[in-house]
């Protein structure tokens, strides 16, 4: 396995693969890797001839320097990992090489950056565009993945693919869950012990709601959600919405489409943990 950290080796590696005429799948992360990161990884060396794993911590994506700074930084744990999965290529480069100068590209993707992580985390997706697309530029991949546990990000990706017309496949890869339910995070990695277990109410509480929303109205089930989150000693609810799968907008009944999923983010003590859940 190839680790480069100039955009110039990358795409000296990536010319020859391209020659021969050999797919190429992308997995963006910002290392950490867990199992979660590795079902990404499986799923491309399945479908691809190279797989790449870029394992940068993008600046532009946090509004939180806080957030930055705290960031769990492991690569050489993640390259063993990627190698034992036969990953060809890790592009793990500077902030310097990717942001030369500052990217002062500005994004849009209206209505589905206006709601959840868009309201509150500012500019969060406009860095999550101007690296995703940076990545799509250098690499040119076939096929890029990435975990539906990020479900805004996932749908912001595909419509920021369509927008700038791009010619390759977004790959969704469902959520991998710890066995008691907690969805993988890089951020569990911050979590105490105390708070570990505490944090497993989220989920918890996501797969009671699914079963509950079959004899109640969806009203009662984001109350009954946001209540059992509420009454944590150590969660603090940032929002929980029950959304169109497709356009994110708020839906306020259950007949209203047929793709609806809800959405939360809670705080863990200062550990920012992200869920979903499909109802419809
Ligand atoms: O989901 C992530 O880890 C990041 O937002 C991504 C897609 C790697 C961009 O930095």
């Amino acid at each position: 396995m190839l680790v480069v950290e100039t955009v110039g080796k990358l795409q000296t590696f990536l010319a020859e693969a391209r020659a021969s005429g050999k797919s190429i799948g992308l997995v963006p992360t910002m290392g950490a890797l867990h199992r979660g990161h590795a079902s990404l990884v499986e799923q491309s060396v399945k479908d691809n001839d190279i797989t790449v794993v870029s394992v940068f911590v993008n600046p532009t994506q946090f509004n939180d320097k806080g957030d930055l700074e705290c960031y769990p930084r492991t690569l050489d744990a993640d390259c063993r990992l990627l190698e034992s999965l036969d990953a060809d290529c890790v592009f793990a480069p500077s902030v310097e090489e990717v942001y030369p100068e500052p990217d002062t590209r500005v994004f849009e993707f209206p209505p589905l950056d206006k709601v959840m992580e868009g309201i509150y985390r500012p500019g969060h997706f406009n860095g999550v565009a101007q690296i995703v697309s940076k990545l799509f530029m250098y690499i040119e991949p076939t096929r890029a993945y990435f975990g539906e546990k990020d479900f805004q990000q996932l749908a912001i990706i595909r419509e920021m693919v369509r927008q700038l017309d791009l010619n390759l496949e977004i790959v969704g890869c469902p959520i991998v869950r710890e066995t008691d339910g907690l969805a993988l995070s890089s951020r569990n990695a911050l979590l105490t012990p105390r708070q570990r277990n505490v944090s497993l109410v989220i989920s918890k509480v996501l797969f009671t709601s699914v079963d509950y929303s079959k004899s109640h109205s969806l009203a009662d089930t984001k109350r009954m959600v946001e209540q059992a989150i509420d009454s944590t000693k150590g969660l603090k609810l940032e929002y929980y919405e029950i959304v169109d799968g497709a356009t994110l907008q708020r839906v306020e009944s259950w007949d209203e489409t047929d793709y609806i999923m809800g959405c939360i983010t809670v705080y863990c003590g200062k550990v920012r943990l992200i869920d979903n859940i499909r109802y419809k």
